[in-house]
């Protein structure tokens, strides 16, 4: 008898819980891919152990692509890099229906910069794949992701892991000093220029948005520098092959960002255009409220605070892809996400690698939630005041 009770009051319970869905279905459920998608709860969320390199790359993004045909798109980017690497993008969108506001993250554009790779893959992963990240992150917007922007670099810096580090200005001048060694840092592609002993664009100078042109300085180039940035604007094939993308998928990006590195622990920053100047952008006022939203929403694992500032702050800078952004494609919020990031870590010390991508994946979607702050977006007026959700 109790049991028919029983029986009869969890029927009732699914019954009641079917006509819900019917008469309130989850926003986007119809149109979205969502529902062709396995999702995964919690747990299961791909994690990679070693820092992923292009080729590990290439596979997973190909294999993401041909399994969620409906949401997941892989582009490669030309021309290819002095190694014949392309770079790889991959675009999600839940709907193909609608457009929906645009994210752009590119990362690892530095080639010390090895965990950035990482966290977009993972990034990518947990959009697709994790209940917790489909609303509103997954459906609320079009993702554009560059997970490895300077192929040659990371491969090359990779591959002198083990060796031991001397001065990089001493390494790049010296060829005799270079065997057994590495450079103590490497910033650069690895693209020979006709005629230079040294080798190595920074793309991230190489932009043609006040090339080699700050407010007060006008240094020479230094090829044999870290921050060479090139012979001529574009001269390197990372930064033309990024350039035709940006300008392919510029209309649809509302927000676009860089996840870069900082090399000094305890020096972590989220910043924003302009670099070439101190002057400030027209909407700062809106680019630090959102920064100084991520920040608070994205502290640090010893309770430390991102800082929050223009770019210009740590000095002034020509030629880089966050004014291009900003300058060029006008792309309205543009930011850098500098998490602490060693260099030349082992390559498979997890714990490193873990810590960088969780920092970085918690920077970008609080980016994206103080975005959604700023507009409202995800506030409802609840008898006159406003609740956040
Ligand atoms: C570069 O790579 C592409 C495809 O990966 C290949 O078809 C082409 O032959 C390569 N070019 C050179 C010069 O190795
Ligand atoms: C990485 O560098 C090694 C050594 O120069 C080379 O053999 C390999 O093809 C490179 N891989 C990529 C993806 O560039
Ligand atoms: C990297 O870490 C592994 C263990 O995780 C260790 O065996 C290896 O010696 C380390 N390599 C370097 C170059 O420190
Ligand atoms: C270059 O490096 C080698 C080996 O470290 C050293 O013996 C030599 O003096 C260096 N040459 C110059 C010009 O510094
Ligand atoms: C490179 O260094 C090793 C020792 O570290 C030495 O045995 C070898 O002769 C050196 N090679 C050249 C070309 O200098």
């Amino acid at each position: 008898m109790l049991l028919k009770i029983e029986a009869c009051m969890i029927l009732l319970l699914y019954l009641t819980g079917i006509l819900f869905m019917l008469l309130f279905p989850p926003r986007n459920f119809i149109q979205s891919g969502a529902k062709l998608r396995s999702v995964r709860s919690v747990g299961g969320s791909r994690k990679f152990s070693h820092f992923v390199d292009q080729k590990i790359l290439e596979g997973v993004t190909d294999r993401m692509a041909v399994e969620n045909l409906e949401t997941v798109r892989t582009v490669r980017l030309k021309p290819p890099t002095a190694a014949n690497n392309s770079i790889i993008a991959i675009e999600l969108q839940s709907d193909a229906q609608t457009k929906k506001p645009g994210i752009l993250i590119i990362g690892a554009l530095n080639a010390m910069a090895w965990g950035a790779t990482n966290a977009i893959l993972e990034l990518a992963d947990k959009l697709l794949f994790d209940a917790n990240y489909q609303t509103p992150f997954f459906n609320d917007y079009d993702w554009y992701f560059v997970p490895l922007a300077n192929p040659d670099g990371v491969n090359f810096t990779r591959n002198m892991q083990s060796l031991r580090p001397i001065d990089s200005a001493v390494w790049s001048r010296n060829v005799t000093a270079r065997n057994q060694t590495r450079p103590s840092h490497w910033y650069k592609n690895t693209e020979e220029e006709h005629g230079h002993k040294c080798f190595g664009i920074n793309i991230n100078r190489n932009f043609a948005f006040h090339w080699q042109d700050t407010d007060d300085v006008r240094k020479l180039p230094d090829v044999c520098s870290q921050t060479y940035s090139g012979k001529r604007p574009f001269s390197s094939a990372e930064s033309q092959a990024i350039r035709s993308y940006l300008h392919t998928i510029g209309d649809e990006i509302d927000m676009a960002i860089l996840l870069h590195a900082s090399f000094i622990p305890k020096k972590e920053y989220i910043m924003y255009p302009w670099r070439f100047a101190l002057r400030l952008p027209s909407n700062y006022k809106t680019l630090q409220a959102i920064g100084e939203y991520a920040a608070t929403q994205s502290r640090l694992p010893d309770g430390r605070l991102y800082e929050v500032h223009q770019e210009s702050n740590e000095g002034l800078v020509a030629g880089c892809l966050t004014d291009y952004l900003a300058g060029v494609i006008g792309t309205d919020l543009v930011f850098v996400i500098k998490p602490y990031h060693p260099k030349y870590p082992n390559i498979t010390d997890a714990d490193t690698l873990e810590l960088f991508v969780k920092k970085s994946i918690s920077a970008i979607l609080s980016l994206v939630r103080g975005w959604r702050s700023s507009t409202k977006q995800n506030t409802l007026s609840f008898f006159g005041r406003n609740v956040e959700f």
